[in-house]
């Protein structure tokens, strides 16, 4: 990937950049989005700046194609597990009854759908995939994306979860024994926008707008909703994707066992049997860090008041006459 890096070295020096709360790092705004440079994760080029500015360059989408799309910790892996089981509902209604083991049952969701800005999708693009994934926002989508009219799903989260999940997971998976990071000096960085794909807020409306403009091309997901209501949410989903449920006791009985295969109990099991091979890549990260708690609200046991209500001002001022509710 170095051959990458060294081709936008130059456009990428002029940016203007940041100390990133994540790690040692520093981090650059491009087109009003903050990224990592060159190989940050874990020694991986993923989600860098570099494979960004690539993708604008060579991504060829296919209208077959259903983008995933989400700012890290609003229900990402969730969001995957769905669409998968979705997809290939046949494979689960089989399961039962014969040796064939649905995927989701040995693999979690990031071993099923890629992220088109890994490194190892980057590499190796399997474009005949009908799912993948993304944390780029809108804006900055390579413009085939936009260009194929393929279909698109975000998943939008509470800020202040997705914060606290954020902060969780850097600490689990930070790869070293220093202490947990400071949570407000975190928190300032999220707040001001200055985090990792962030400003949060306006990743978010990117998506929002799009949907709303083009609704038959974009649909945007609540992870609240989803929680309160998955049956519904599903049915949405899957009408969305072209793999709707017939209006029945058996299209009923198919959503309840997608809602159980990807419950956060179910894939937090499979997280834990680390079978080789099941995880998401790059392979450093544990696989069971993309599941901790999966309730909407825990962010009120870590955040302080004035946390809390800073937070919610932006929230309410960022999605105003956007329709978006917790
Ligand atoms: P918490 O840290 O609040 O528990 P992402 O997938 O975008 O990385 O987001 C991770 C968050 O989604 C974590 O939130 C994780 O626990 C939660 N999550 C993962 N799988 C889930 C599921 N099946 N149902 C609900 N929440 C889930």
């Amino acid at each position: 990937m170095s051959f990458i890096i060294d081709k936008f070295k130059n456009k990428v020096s002029t940016l203007p950049k940041h100390k990133s709360w994540l790690i040692n790092h520093d981090i650059y705004k491009y087109e009003g989005f903050w990224y990592h440079q060159g190989f940050w994760f874990h020694s991986s080029a993923s989600f860098s700046i570099e494979i960004t500015m690539a993708l604008q360059e060579e991504f060829q989408a296919q209208p077959t194609n259903i983008l995933l799309a989400s700012h890290p910790k609003s229900g990402t892996t969730w969001l995957k597990a769905l669409a998968f089981a979705i997809a290939n509902r046949t494979t689960l209604k089989n399961d039962t009854n014969s040796t064939l083991i649905h995927p989701l049952r040995t693999t979690i969701p990031h071993g099923c759908v890629p992220y088109i800005e890994s490194e190892s999708f980057f590499n190796n693009p399997c474009y005949s995939n009908e799912l993948i994934s993304t944390h780029l926002p809108y804006t900055s989508l390579p413009k085939s994306i936009i260009t194929s009219n393929c279909r698109i799903v975000y998943i939008c989260r509470n800020p202040k979860d997705v914060f606290v999940s954020f902060w969780h997971f850097v600490n689990k998976t930070k790869g070293d024994n220093s202490p947990p990071l400071d949570l407000e000096a975190s928190f300032e960085s999220f707040r001001s926008g200055a985090s990792p794909m962030g400003p949060c807020w306006d990743h978010v409306i990117g998506y929002r707008k799009a949907s709303l403009e083009r609704p038959d091309k974009v649909l945007f997901l609540i992870y609240e909703d989803l929680k309160k209501d998955p049956k519904e949410e599903v049915k949405k989903l899957a009408k969305f994707m072209g793999y709707p449920f017939n209006e029945d006791e058996e299209g009923d009985k198919e959503i309840e066992e997608i809602i159980r295969l990807c419950s956060f109990e179910q894939l937090r099991k499979v997280s834990k049997e680390n079978r080789p091979g099941a995880g998401a890549t790059p392979k450093v990260i544990p696989d069971d860090a993309f599941f901790r708690k999966g309730e909407a609200g825990d962010s009120v046991n870590h955040l302080t008041m004035e946390m809390i209500q800073i937070l919610d001002k932006i929230t309410f001022e960022k999605y105003d006459s956007l329709d978006i509710s917790f």
